[in-house]
């Protein structure tokens, strides 16, 4: 298989304006240091992943400045600035990073907007295309008010520095919280072919045509392990993790994936992940693989 355009899963309004991305992207977490802290080990090897995404096509990259902190939006700027007209570069506010490598939340108002403008300035931008206001927990959302912080981007927004605004790791309770004070372009929660709390939350979101964008679509640090994906990778010839990607973009059309990779090989294996075409009776073995409990994963916003 190769990777082009037409096999990025076809195109998806994103957010709701004239910007359309394909439902591939790329996830660039994986890019800075071992616990994503200080720089990785092989930069240029960082950038040409970068660069090979886009030049396959991939318009929709998802980033934070709290990755690093500052080098995989560095990296980004390095590898891909001048940026091609149509990439979408999604970013987060939220957190910090302690000296210590801890993910410290960061959702004061004055915290919220030195993360927007480390962004602007790490990424060599003037606005933020969409921004992710994160809250909750490590992988779950908490109930609880989102308003005060949602007010400073809201504010941001006003100003320009902030086009379009998304929510990361909220409940369905916190989206309409939400939606009364400003529109919300898309949806970032943790959700894979083994992690399926929010398939409720996708089908609203579905109905409203807002995007769902599952982070640790292949299950983040530790990646999926199943019986039944390696038993139907085997029989479609292809990989587990084609399987695991190729079962999000069937299982609802809102979805959009930015599966996160340091590695050439691995990036180009999961950009082919859209050509596979999942019969009903492989998507009903898929959907009997148990629910996995929390990844043994590293902490990460
Ligand atoms: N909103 C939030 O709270 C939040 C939290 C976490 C992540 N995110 C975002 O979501 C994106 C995706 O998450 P993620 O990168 O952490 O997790 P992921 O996409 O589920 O998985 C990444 C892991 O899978 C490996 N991998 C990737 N492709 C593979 C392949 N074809 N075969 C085997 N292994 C493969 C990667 O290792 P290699 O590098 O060796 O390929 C890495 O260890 C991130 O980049 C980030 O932008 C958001």
């Amino acid at each position: 298989m190769t990777t082009n355009q037409t096999k990025l899963g076809g195109t998806s309004p994103f957010p709701n304006t004239s910007s359309r991305v394909y439902r591939l992207g790329y996830g660039a977490m994986q890019l800075s240091g071992p616990e994503i802290f200080g720089p990785p080990r092989d930069v240029d090897a960082a950038i040409a992943v970068l660069r090979e995404a886009v030049a396959s096509g991939v318009n929709h990259i998802d980033t934070s400045d709290y990755y690093g902190p500052h080098i995989t939006n560095q990296i980004i700027k390095r590898a891909l600035h001048p940026y091609p007209a149509g990439l979408v570069i999604v970013t987060k506010l939220g957190a910090r990073r302690g000296a210590d490598k801890s993910w410290i939340p960061a959702r004061s108002r004055q915290e919220l907007i030195d993360g927007a403008h480390d962004n602007l300035r790490n990424l060599g931008l003037d606005h933020l295309e969409v921004v992710n206001l994160r809250v909750g927990g490590m992988l779950e959302p908490s109930e609880g008010s989102i308003v005060e912080p949602l007010s400073a981007l809201v504010d941001m927004k006003r100003e320009g520095l902030i086009r379009h605004i998304g929510l990361s790791n909220v409940t369905p309770q916190q989206l309409a919280q939400a939606q009364k004070i400003t529109e919300i372009v898309c949806i970032q929660n943790f959700y894979n072919v083994a992690n399926r709390q929010d398939d409720a939350f996708i089908d609203s979101l579905a109905r409203q045509s807002i995007p769902y964008v599952p982070f640790f679509p292949l299950g983040g640090f530790t990646p999926l392990q199943s019986s039944v994906l390696d038993q139907v990778a085997a029989a479609l010839q292809v990989t587990p993790m084609q399987i695991a990607l190729a079962w999000l973009l069937q299982r609802s059309p809102n979805i959009l994936l930015i599966p996160g990779t340091s590695s050439l090989n691995h990036l180009r294996e999961n950009l082919c992940a859209a050509a596979i075409d999942l019969s009903p009776d492989v998507i009903a073995q898929l959907n009997s693989i148990p629910a996995k409990a929390k990844p043994a994963a590293q902490p990460a916003h």
